[in-house]
């Protein structure tokens, strides 16, 4: 029989930087009583300089090695959902890979926006309920801030930075992810948008006069798009599980907007108090908004043992998605590890790989 994979560690991390309601005041014409009636927010989290999607991705993915007890050298598979990603290329997989020392792990970045996390986290357990791998980390991060027009109201009052981040690991006992739905639409490519940057549009002095290297987005359409597929997603995977709605504790959502979550809720019956919320405090944290939700849950004692939770998301593509999940939290421990502490050896063996090949190079050159 395959293995299921179960979700044994959890960790975030989001800037220390706050920037709330009343900052955006001075920015945009905008303010307080608006941003929250209209979208729930109050606060949202904004990398500094020294912040990257690499840096609080390699943050949340340690703080889960260590709820999980699992030491990152056991780690066979890396995917960070972002849209946010430090380069086109190399993936901020490697890097992450890199900095936490997973020395024995496959590393890839996986981009379907905000839905990224669900899909990630669906990637992950099929990896392991084929029986190829036995631990993963799935991670969701990004740095929206960086492509935020800051003189557009109708999108920079809305996004935060952070990250979010799973260990999956293989367990005979029933549980873990048991269900997931993966749906895409790309005729609604425009709704949601980056327009430039990439090889379709390269960049240039006119994209980037025209601000075509920052978020583009048709609100109205994003929101009744919402409030359906939630609604959708949410149906199917519990459907899939052969599990009723009735039988769900905790339903946790893409934090996009109160407004959104309290539509979908409601037309799924679900009372909000077993809904998951905390917008307020980050804003849209894209893909990273699920596990960062999820961590604050566990936190608040939301979360327990044999809950069925459902994860549900939806983002530009369009793409949407949910997965049913039977909380296991962490195996017992087999020994206790502090992924933190490698911080040191994994910067020095970083160095010395990169010293390595530079010697390998100069004494290849030589023979050539
Ligand atoms: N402050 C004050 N007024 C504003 C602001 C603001 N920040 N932004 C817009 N307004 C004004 C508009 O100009 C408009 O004025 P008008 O009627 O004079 O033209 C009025 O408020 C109403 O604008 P709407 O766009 O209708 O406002 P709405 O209630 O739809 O809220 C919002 C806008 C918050 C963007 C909403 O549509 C929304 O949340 N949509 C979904 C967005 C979303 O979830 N995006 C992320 C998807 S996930 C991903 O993949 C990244």
């Amino acid at each position: 029989m395959s293995p299921y994979a179960h979700i044994t560690g959890w960790g975030m991390s989001v800037p220390s930087r706050v920037l709330t309601n009343s900052d955006l005041e001075k920015i945009v014409d905008t303010n307080d009583a608006w941003i929250q009636s209209r979208t729930g927010i109050r606060q949202r989290h904004i990398a500094s300089d020294d912040e990257t999607t690499a840096s609080l991705a390699r943050d949340a993915a340690l703080n889960a090695l260590r709820v999980a007890n699992l030491n990152p050298t056991d780690v066979e598979l890396i995917i960070v959902s972002t849209s946010s990603p430090e380069h086109v290329f190399p993936a901020t997989a490697c890097l992450v890979q890199d900095r936490i020392g997973a020395s024995h792990a496959g590393a890839f970045d996986l981009s379907a926006a905000c839905s990224g996390f669900i899909y990630a986290l669906n990637m992950g357990t099929q990896a392991i309920r084929s029986g190829s791998i036995k631990n993963a980390v799935i991670i969701g991060a990004e740095t929206l801030s960086r492509f935020v027009n800051w003189e557009d109201r109708n999108t920079c009052i809305l996004f935060g930075d952070g990250a979010g981040a799973f260990v999956l690991q293989a367990g005979e006992e029933p549980g873990g992810v048991l269900s997931a739905v993966m749906r895409s639409d790309g005729s609604g490519e425009d709704l949601l948008s980056l327009p430039a940057g990439g090889s379709f549009m390269p960049a240039s002095a006119d994209t980037i006069l025209n601000k075509q290297h920052t978020i583009h987005m048709n609100g109205r359409e994003v929101f009744r798009f919402a409030t359906r597929v939630i609604a959708q997603a949410t149906r199917e995977t519990v459907e899939n599980a052969k599990l009723k709605i009735e039988d769900i504790q905790l339903v946790i959502p893409h934090q996009a907007n109160l407004r959104i979550i309290e539509a979908a809720m409601r037309g799924l019956e679900i009372p909000l108090t077993q809904c998951f919320i905390n917008i307020e405090r980050y804003g849209n944290t894209s893909t990273a908004s699920i596990p960062i939700a999820t961590c604050e849950a566990i936190q608040q004692g939301r979360l327990h043992s044999g809950d069925n939770t459902v994860f549900v998301g939806f983002g530009a593509g369009l793409t949407w998605g949910a997965t049913l999940v039977r909380w296991t939290g962490p195996l017992l421990p087999h020994r206790h590890i502090y992924p933190t502490s490698y911080r040191l050896w994994v910067a020095v063996r970083s160095q010395l790989l990169r010293f390595v090949r530079r010697i390998e190079g100069w004494i290849w050159g030589r023979n050539i």
